[in-house]
This record gives C-alpha cells, structure tokens and sequence, in this order.
C-alpha cells in the first residue's frame, strides 16, 4: 500500500495503511498501555467472572487485549484482525492463542452466538458511526452474553489527542456519541470508566 492511502476517502484503505504501518513498532505502544489494560481486565473480571468462558477479541492488533484477558483461565480466546502485519505481531506475541484474519464488520469465520463475550478494544473510536454500527451488530449476532467495546470515555492526555488527530481517526464524535450508540444496538448498556479517560462500554446481548 501507498503512502497516497493515508490521503484516501475510503476509512478502511487508510486505517489498514496506518495499522500496517505501525505493526513493527506497536509494541511500544503496548508496553505503555499494559498496566492500564491489566486493571481493566481486572474490571471486567470483577463485573463478569471471566473465568471458563469464551472470548473473541475484534480488531486485536497485536494481542494485549484478549492477553490481558487471558489472565482468567477462559475456555476459549481467538483474535481477529484486518490487517495482516499486526497479526503476524500478535502470533508472535502470543502463540498460545488462536488468530485469524477477518473484517470486523463481516465475521464470516463465525457463527451466531459462538461466542460468551464478543470485545473490541480501541478500535471502534477509528471508524465513523455507521461503521460502527455495522461492527456492533456483528459482534452481537456472534455474542451469547455481552459485547465489551474498551475504549475512550473522558478526558485524555494531550499525546492521545494528538495522535488521534495524526491518525484522523472519529475520536471526538465517539466519546459524544457513543453510549447513545450502544444504547441504540443492545437493549441495556452499562459504562464503567477507570480514572484515566478509558471505559469498558458493557452491551447485554438479550437473546
Ligand atoms: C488502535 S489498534 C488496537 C489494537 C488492540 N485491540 C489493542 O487494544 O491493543 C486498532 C486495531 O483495530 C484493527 N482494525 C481497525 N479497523 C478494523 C476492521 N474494520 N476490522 C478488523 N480490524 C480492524 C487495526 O488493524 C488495529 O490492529
């Protein structure tokens, strides 16, 4: 991919141009968030005890996320990502989990309910709302329990917003208007924020 794709129209060109990118460096980011992704592990697993279920983790990267959760002697985890240069990261990272290549908003790997929890973690803030409908409603045919969407809450260090300006992604409108989004696609929704402008968004999947 070129470097024309950070330039184009279409989101997914440029945040598969970004995230493929930035795969080989990802790690650096991984070693500043993996405390904060520890405790909101730990916050999950104190509002629904994680342990002997299973997790599809949506827009992995490089695998700290469903790492994180890992913690908890879950039954199953996989990772599905769209770009192929943070997978082989996350494979890598984490041989001990299963990876596979898959658009968030096309889970065709899956099948209805196949999964206790269905999360995504900072991916969702990158993708303008239709989009993230569209991700919501996948995730929730593949969920049996709840879909978990980790991500921005409140207010954020000065370098996020930076970056997320560099990365041209739809953080400002997300933190507005994202409850109200999940309010919109599950039929009860509970937000617990940590102290550091993160939340885990909890969608019940009422099936
Ligand atoms: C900011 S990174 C977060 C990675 C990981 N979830 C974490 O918390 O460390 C966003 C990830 O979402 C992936 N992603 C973005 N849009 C996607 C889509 N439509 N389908 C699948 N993966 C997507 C990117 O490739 C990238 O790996």
């Amino acid at each position: 991919m070129g470097l024309w794709h950070y330039f184009s129209k279409n989101e997914d060109k440029r945040a598969l141009f970004i995230f493929n990118l930035i795969a080989p460096v990802y790690h650096l980011i991984d070693k500043g968030t993996k405390n904060n992704y520890i405790k909101m592990a730990a916050l999950l697993n104190s509002y629904i005890s994680l342990v002997g279920n299973s997790i599809l983790d949506v827009g992995c990267g490089t695998g700290s996320w469903i790492s994180a959760l890992g913690a908890y002697k879950l039954r199953k985890s996989v990772g599905v990502d769209f770009s192929l240069k943070m997978l082989r990261q996350a494979e890598k990272n984490h041989p001990q989990t299963e990876f596979i290549h898959q658009h968030g908003e096309h889970l065709s790997a899956f099948a209805d309910n196949s999964f206790n929890i269905v999360t995504a973690s900072f991916v969702l803030h990158g993708m303008k709302s239709g989009k993230r409908a569209l991700m919501l409603s996948e995730m929730r045919r593949v969920a049996k329990k709840l879909v978990v969407i980790h991500d921005f809450h409140g207010r954020s260090p000065l370098s996020v917003e930076v970056l997320e300006r560099l990365e041209r992604s739809d953080y400002v409108h997300f933190k507005k208007h994202f409850k109200d989004e999940m309010e919109a696609a599950f039929p009860a929704v509970e937000v617990l924020n940590d102290e550091n402008g993160n939340a885990l968004y909890i969608g019940h999947v009422d099936k």
